[in-house]
């Protein structure tokens, strides 16, 4: 059989081992790993001396703001961030305009996208309280998953209450689909900025004093517990502090289907970082005390956290550097910049390559229901590659950065290990830290690949559906 394409010379990487070897692609799929003279003979062959090859990342957490914000980002820039950013396929948030919450507006999302997409994707549907109707349509329609805002951030979805959240996580726990959340308590983060912005305190200090580290906790905690009741499958998006890791591996410890990310940002900037870029490093959760860090960064290396995710949130200079940080949009671009960031960890011997390929890859495709398609360069896996030049130094400008936002407080940040070549489903998308202009639209869902386990329903006489059916049928206890 006579591939498309071989790679000569690279060091293939996966979770458990660098090895040395060719790689043969055929019809978007790996067709062969192994020595060089074993390789079939191939239409195109490729020279990656010196490079390393990675399954390409999954973002799982991105805000292509398409259809909705244009001058932030669409699906044809954010995909080409993506791209340079070795990242092959991402999960995009649903709050969009409008939101992603029922049927229609799903399949006109997923048009955009594959119109626009260099790289693959999936949808998030929204899972709020006004939506609970249209939940069968956004399964049928095709989502990755639900997104759940348990507190209030940029797009202003309201926040179910913790009745809302228990029903609406009894009907994802059917499906068997996971829930991502955005876990900060509602009440407590609204009332105090509503004191603080009464008070006439506006500078940006005041955002991360309205969103203490409990405002995360509690809300980890409380969905740990509604998970927990009922069988739904949960990620928290964004861990900021320390402090959640305590619920997040007490409840995992129970055995409760929970997962957890966190970003670039909480590992690699603290409050120390407020002043050198006001307003710009706003985001939700906020960027907190150095002393987070550590902690964060062993939790992820030792398997409590299981993914880095970017939180992509593209947002205008003009958005990002009002004076009254209660009118900045909060949130920056990290699709692009996570791959190069935590190479330079690597670089710096904070982790192998392998820890990376878990945290980047495999875990976000396992726990998606993706692997071994996603997450793998083994045999018969999707042929989605970053080959990153682990000593390539680079300096990060963010006005040469594909998203449209050009604003992040990674500017002028200098990074060694870059992603040079990405390549989707055997076909190369950015080649020569240059964009292949006609991958326009390569890039497709991933959700007909999905396969979840079955749904682990627990408690389910006492969901609101049996407890309904059985008061209208008479049956009380
Ligand atoms: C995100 C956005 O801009 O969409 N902003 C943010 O500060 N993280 C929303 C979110 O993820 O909470
Ligand atoms: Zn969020
Ligand atoms: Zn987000």
């Amino acid at each position: 059989m006579k591939a498309d394409l071989v790679i000569h010379n690279g060091k293939i990487v996966s979770p458990d081992a660098v090895i040395e070897a060719s790689l043969a692609i055929k019809d978007g799929k790996v067709l062969a790993v192994g020595a060089p003279e074993a390789m079939p003979p191939a239409t195109e062959t490729f020279d990656a001396s010196g490079l390393h090859i990675l399954p390409g990342a999954i973002d799982v957490h991105v805000h292509f703001r398409d259809p909705g914000y244009p001058h932030k980002e669409d699906w044809e820039s954010g995909t080409a961030a993506a791209a340079f950013g070795g990242v092959t396929t991402v999960f995009d948030m649903p709050n969009t305009i409008p939101a992603t919450a029922n049927g229609e507006i799903l399949a006109a999302k997923h048009a955009i996208a594959k119109s626009k997409a260099h790289i693959d994707f999936g949808l998030y549907g929204l899972l709020g309280d006004e939506n609970l109707a249209t939940v069968p349509e956004l399964l049928q329609g095709g989502i990755i998953g639900f997104k759940l805002y348990m507190g209030n951030t940029f797009g202003k979805i309201a926040s179910p209450d913790t009745g809302a959240t228990l029903e609406l996580f009894e009907v994802a726990a059917q499906s068997g689909k996971r829930v991502s959340l955005h876990a900060e308590n509602n009440d407590i983060m609204e009332r105090r900025q509503k004191r603080l912005m009464a008070a006439g305190i506006r500078d940006q200090f005041a955002h991360l004093a309205a969103r203490p580290a409990v405002v995360a906790v509690e809300a980890v905690s409380r969905a740990a517990i509604l998970a927990e009741w009922t069988g739904a499958r949960i990620h928290v998006l964004h861990i900021s502090t320390a402090d959640e890791l305590r619920p997040l591996r007490e409840a995992k410890a129970r055995g409760v289907d929970i997962t957890g990310e966190t970003c670039p940002h909480y590992l690699m900037l603290s409050t120390e970082d407020y002043t050198r870029v006001p307003g710009v490093i706003a985001v939700n959760p906020p960027v907190r005390q150095k002393h987070n860090q550590e902690p964060i960064w062993q939790a992820l290396l030792n398997g409590s956290i299981d993914m880095v995710a970017t939180d992509h949130a593209p947002h205008t200079p003009e958005e990002k550097t009002r004076n009254d940080i209660w009118t900045v949009d909060c949130g920056f671009p990290g699709v692009e910049t996570q791959m190069p960031l935590m190479l330079t960890e690597v670089n710096a011997g904070r982790m192998t390559i392998s820890d990376y390929v878990r945290m980047s890859s495999y875990n976000p495709a396992r726990i998606w229901g993706l692997y071994p398609q996603k997450g793998s360069l083994s045999v018969g896996a999707d042929a989605d590659i970053a080959m990153v030049d682990l000593g390539r130094e680079h300096t990060i400008r963010d006005v040469e950065t594909q998203s449209r936002s050009k604003i992040s407080p990674w500017d002028g940040r200098k990074v060694k290990g870059l992603p040079v070549h990405t390549i989707v489903r055997g076909r190369f998308v950015m080649k020569d830290r240059t964009l292949v202009a006609d991958s326009k639209g390569w890039g497709q869902s991933v959700h007909t690949i999905q396969h979840m386990p079955p749904p682990q329903v627990r408690n389910a006489e006492h969901t609101m559906q049996a407890i309904t059916t059985q008061c209208s049928a008479g049956r009380r206890e």
